[in-house]
């Protein structure tokens, strides 16, 4: 209801906009068709901005990544710390990553040298987050291409069955067949690739903003459902409920990394959509939006998914599989549930579409900006390359299930060093790069749009990213990789 409510809000805006924000550039159209390299595309409402922002964090994150890692890592004291760790490092690293993305208005590599003292290597950050771009597109491909399997595989009514038997069984096919996993991820990144060269603000955005709602709904049902099963109270008992004896060094590390992941911070994703922010757009108001909305569909797919867990019998510390094994049995349980589980898995891949879209628009923007590619060029480039690096996510589960490093298969490690390495490095360096070099006036009259905002939080907010940020990330990375 709450989330309604805001919709309704966000509707209201859009039919209303914001006397502050000017008309939509009629240039813009044109701009954004052609595919000049300097051409610049740019989100033109408020409720623009925040699909889009949201469409970036909303994803697998939530609905896969998230239960499945609550579930290894005990329950509610992960959830907690996790909380604690989007609040404490996730706001003030998206809020600096929007306004120097903003403030630059450019591909997160040209804009770092661009707003960094001359000859100082801050731009890269915004390399290492190519780097973990390309790390983290070659497994959430995968795991898209799972779900886009699924949607036909809950069609013809193949996992539509309460027993983790069969349900096991069926993921498992599906991820062991070479051949099968590697042409659902191709198609997923041909699919991208497509959507990206038509432009995203009249195809993607559009879609996922009517579609994102039908999501919550759906993610409301279900969870309704699952509550409703005997034996529900176990499950949300291990969500809400926290056994802080489970918490290791490793699992705070883990939480942090989530935080990162699920917000798309410290990549330089958030830096390259802040670049198509307006000038008059409410920053922090924008970002605490974000993240609550974000917060509530967790929320909501956890208790989706537990319950059901608890009810159905099946193990919370499936792991990866979790969504893919639960998910079709509460389904089975419900009227219309084949239908409703069609649906399900086709909102998850337009969940999924949103946030590869601004993951790929990283390495995108960078090649059509600082090296002045077409559009088409760069998107095809980079397509090519994730068809190559991340094929090997795609047969972690069948020939290349045997080729480990450090004991983990490619998507394990490519999902572990993105989250819990590059992007909490990224963090620390671009919250440094606020606090030390850009300063306190700088942020001052970015946030407040040159003095237009009261922003009663940013003293705090400034302290927070220049002296508790940074130490924080690094104590948790090094405690939790074992360092110290
Ligand atoms: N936030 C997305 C999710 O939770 O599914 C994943 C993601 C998107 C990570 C964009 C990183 C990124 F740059």
């Amino acid at each position: 209801v709450e989330f309604a409510n805001h919709l309704g809000k966000l509707d209201e805006s859009l039919e209303n906009p914001d006397p502050l924000i000017s008309a939509p550039d009629p240039q813009s159209e044109t701009r954004m068709s052609n595919t000049l390299p300097k051409a610049r595309d740019g989100f033109t409402s408020t409720f623009g901005v925040l699909a889009a922002t949201l469409g970036s964090a909303v994803g697998l994150g939530n609905i896969w990544k998230f239960p499945y890692l609550t579930g290894e890592n005990g329950g509610a004291g992960f959830l907690l710390v996790y909380v604690i760790a989007t609040l404490l490092v996730g706001l003030p690293v998206m809020i600096s990553e929007i306004m120097l993305g903003r403030q630059a208005k450019s591909d997160a590599v040209s804009g770092l040298i661009k707003l960094a003292p001359k000859g100082q290597p801050w731009w890269l950050i915004a390399a290492m987050g190519v780097t973990a771009a390309f790390l983290i597109m070659s497994f959430y491909s995968e795991v898209a291409a799972w779900v886009f399997a699924y949607i036909f595989k809950a069609a013809s009514g193949e996992i539509l069955s309460t027993d983790p038997a069969v349900t096991g069984a069926a993921f498992n096919s599906l991820i062991t067949d070479p051949l099968q996993s590697l042409l659902w991820q191709w198609l997923v990144l041909a699919l991208m690739g497509g959507i990206l060269l038509m432009g995203v603000s009249k195809g993607i955005e559009a879609v996922t903003k009517r579609l994102m709602p039908v999501l919550f709904i759906l993610l409301l049902v279900i969870g309704i459902r699952s509550l409703t099963l005997p034996g529900a109270s176990e499950g949300l008992h291990f969500l809400f409920s926290p056994d802080f004896s489970k918490v290791t060094a490793g699992v705070v590390l883990t939480a942090m990394g989530l935080a990162f992941f699920k917000l798309s911070i410290g990549m330089g994703c958030m830096m390259t959509y802040g670049s198509y922010f307006r000038d008059d757009q409410h920053i922090p108001l924008t970002t605490v939006r974000v993240m609550c909305a974000d917060l509530f569909v967790s929320m909501l797919a956890g208790i989706a998914i537990f319950p059901a867990v608890f009810a159905f019998g099946f193990e919370p510390t499936a792991g990866p599989s979790l969504l893919f094994i639960t998910i079709p049995a509460v389904f089975a349980s419900i009227p219309f549930g084949h239908l409703f589980m069609v649906l399900f898995f086709v909102l998850s891949a337009i969940a999924a579409t949103g946030a590869m879209l601004s993951i790929l628009e990283v390495p995108v923007s960078v090649l059509s900006e600082r090296f002045h590619m077409s559009r088409r060029r760069a998107t095809l480039i980079n397509l090519l390359v994730l068809g190559a690096v991340g094929s090997t996510c795609a047969l972690s589960n069948s020939t290349l299930a045997d080729v480990q490093i450090a004991g983990k298969t490619f998507f394990d490690l490519f999902d572990f060093v993105s989250s819990n390495v590059l992007m909490p490095l990224g963090g620390i360096f671009l919250c440094l790069f606020v606090g030390w070099v850009w300063g306190f006036e700088r942020m001052k009259t970015a946030l407040t749009n040159g003095g237009e905002l009261e922003l009663p939080i940013l003293k705090p907010l400034f302290f927070i990213t220049r002296y508790v940020s940074p130490p924080l990330i690094l104590i948790v990375m090094l405690k939790g990789l074992g360092l110290f």
